[in-house]
């Protein structure tokens, strides 16, 4: 990515603390065009999802870290996501949906990455290329989906695209050469799909599939913008 001006170029991780939020940090960490801002549960300040004031306050540091750097955010990651846990597991039947899942899947899914748009696109810069990646998942694509079953995560990340796509546009009136795509990382070994990586199942390092979308995120372009891309470029179906 070339920033078009001298300032200092920040690249932010939301999800810090996952699989591939992780390894998407470690792997900024050591690249020079980027300083590295980390956000998680974990980290101060801290971002929750089911409690909004905690986004707010975040990107409220946000903007303080790049006054104070005199840098530019210039690169926002959304590696967050859920798929089973103690809120429930993903249904195999309509027999098996169950409000409280459902609930818990578009909160982590859906809302949490809306309410990231709301509070951290506007810190993006107006003029000079940005990117916004939203980490998705195929699975989400109502055109790919063959097999059924999932309902709320494949429902919750469809949401995701199309939430996506109309932030891409309101991005593109205030920056034409901003950039926010939704991104599939592929089948990473994580503790999100250790439970359901099946034999024969190409299930890739954290650390190469964060590479890989790293090396998606700068070439993409602002023809680009609003797309679900997969790990190798490829733009999927909705
Ligand atoms: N692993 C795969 O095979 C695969 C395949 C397709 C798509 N994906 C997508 O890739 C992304 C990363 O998943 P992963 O595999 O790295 O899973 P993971 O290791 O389970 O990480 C889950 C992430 O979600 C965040 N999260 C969970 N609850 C949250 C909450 N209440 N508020 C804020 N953040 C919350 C966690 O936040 P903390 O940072 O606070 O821990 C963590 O960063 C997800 O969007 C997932 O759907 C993964």
């Amino acid at each position: 990515m070339t920033p078009t001006s001298a300032r200092a170029s920040l690249a932010l991780v939301i999800g810090a603390g996952g699989g591939l939020g992780a390894a998407l940090v470690q792997q900024l960490s050591v690249d020079v065009q980027y300083r590295v801002l980390a956000l998680s549960r974990n980290t101060q300040p801290a971002i929750d999802y089911t409690d909004e004031a905690s986004l707010r306050t975040a990107a409220e540091w946000v903007a303080e870290q790049c006054a104070a750097q005199q840098a530019d955010l210039r690169l926002l990651v959304v590696a967050s996501g859920f798929l089973h846990g103690e809120q429930g597991q993903p249904e195999r039947s309509w027999s098996h949906l169950d409000a409280d899942y459902l609930t818990h899947v578009f909160r982590i899914n859906t809302i949490g990455p809306a309410l990231v748009m709301k509070h951290f696109l506007p810190l993006l810069p107006k003029q000079g290329r940005c990117v916004a990646g939203f980490v998705s998942a195929k699975v989400g694509s109502i055109g790919d989906n063959a097999l059924g079953g999932w309902y709320g995560y494949r429902a919750s990340k469809a949401a995701l695209n199309q939430l996506v796509k109309s932030a891409s546009i309101e991005l593109a009136r205030r920056n034409s050469q901003a950039v926010c795509v939704a991104l599939h990382p592929g089948t990473v070994d994580t503790a999100l799909s250790q439970p359901f990586a099946k034999t024969g199942l190409k299930v890739r390092p954290a650390a190469e599939a964060a590479n890989d979308l790293l090396a998606v995120l700068t070439g993409l372009t602002p023809v680009q913008t609003g797309a679900l891309v997969d790990y190798q470029g490829q733009t999927l179906p909705w």
